[in-house]
């Protein structure tokens, strides 16, 4: 530990070391008349040791959350909302209205019967389906229909429109988006659909049963989008094969039994800016801490347990949503001896490695565990 402190010292060469006299202070003041600073005031902020997260690790309890999550409904409606969502919002980053890092997420409801306008926007969005039945969305004429732990994408500049059939129930998902990260690149448009509502032009559900099926591609399947064509990823293919890749591999030290959900055209990330995977915590399996760069957003698919983040432990159930802030420490515990748990994570990881900004670090101390230092958030 010893290094790791001698190497967050700011005393040392090579890093900015002024003390302020009158002279100079004087100077920065003229230099900001000119819109300029010098550089030796701002440096060692601006460009820390390692990444310092605004985040804060939050665990967002669904327990809590859900009733005023439901309360929506009396209050506002979706025509008046545009969408009615309860958003996530980090004590660091109210700012951007970020969950973690430059990630937006939100619990959407919609009543059986209402429906949302169609429009499109530059930032790129997920959704998770939490409870309900009978939702579904549009996206670019392809209707989807969705049950509980589907995943499914609503891509950077495509037309789409959320709503429950009329013979549903009320319906609740987590929806994930880079607003944060598409505004800090001053890239953010936002249309509504000209008839406030668009055609379903296709199959309901056709792009999963075109695009889904496992070691099969089909003929004269052209896509060249930059996004996966395959915009719904059900639950019951996710966690059958999560059980058979369980069956013959020892898994990640760090993560368990973890899949990513890809572009079946390339096996790349789903969207160019946020990637998901869903991670299967063995029955009594409790993985060693590790770091990396990059935001990531748990949502507890099935099961319960804890994980432990930067020391603080945080208990966690079934439908909680909780987050890692990059270069946070972290490890998951599953709280059963007898059944598996599910984790759904939404990240900023293809930014992370197309940038080529991402970094790893395994926690060596202490047989790979962090010690505790806060019980139970
Ligand atoms: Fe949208
Ligand atoms: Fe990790």
């Amino acid at each position: 530990m010893s290094r790791v402190h001698e190497n967050h010292r700011e005393d040392v060469a090579g890093r900015a070391n002024v003390e302020d006299t009158p002279e100079l202070l004087a100077y920065y003041d003229q230099l900001n008349k000119f819109e300029a600073g010098a550089l030796w005031t701002v440096a060692n902020k601006i460009e820390p040791w390692e990444p310092k997260s605004e985040s804060v690790p939050v665990i967002w309890r669904y327990a809590d959350l859900r009733e005023h999550v439901l309360r929506s409904i009396a209050l506002v409606t979706p025509e008046k909302a545009g969408r009615r969502v309860i958003f996530l919002n980090n004590p660091g980053r109210q700012d951007v209205s970020a969950a973690v890092g430059w990630i937006y997420a939100g619990l959407q409801v919609m009543n059986p019967g209402e429906l949302a306008s169609s429009h499109r926007h530059s930032a790129s969005a997920i959704r998770f389906i939490m409870e309900g039945k009978g939702a579904y969305t549009v996206v670019d004429g392809h209707k989807m229909t969705l049950n509980e732990n589907d995943f499914v994408l609503t891509p950077n500049g495509t037309w789409h429109e959320h709503g429950v059939s009329s013979t549903g129930t009320p319906c609740i998902w987590q929806d994930g988006l880079d607003i944060p990260f598409v505004n800090a690149m001053e890239a953010n448009f936002y249309e509504v659909h000209p008839d406030l509502q668009q055609p379903v032009t296709f199959t309901v559900d056709d792009m999963t049963k075109t695009w889904g099926n496992p070691g099969l591609t089909p003929q004269n399947g052209n896509w060249s989008k930059s996004y996966s064509p395959m915009y719904k990823y059900e639950w019951a293919p996710t966690y059958e094969a999560l059980t058979k890749y369980a069956d013959c591999t020892d898994g990640s030290p760090y993560d368990g039994v973890l899949m990513e959900y890809v572009n079946p055209t390339n096996n790349g990330p789903v969207m160019l800016t946020m990637g998901a995977s869903m991670q299967m915590l063995r029955p009594g399996e409790h993985t060693k801490a590790h770091r990396h760069t990059g935001s990531y957003l748990y949502h507890v698919a099935k099961g319960s347990g804890h994980s432990i983040i930067n020391g603080k432990r945080f208990d966690w159930t079934e439908r909680d949503i909780f987050c890692v802030p990059s270069w946070a420490w972290h490890e998951h515990a599953n709280g059963s001896d007898t059944s598996d748990a599910c984790l759904f994570c939404l990240n900023d990881l293809p930014v992370m490695r197309a940038m080529g900004l991402y970094r790893e670090q395994a926690f060596g101390e202490n047989n790979g565990n962090q010690p505790i230092i806060e019980e139970n958030k």
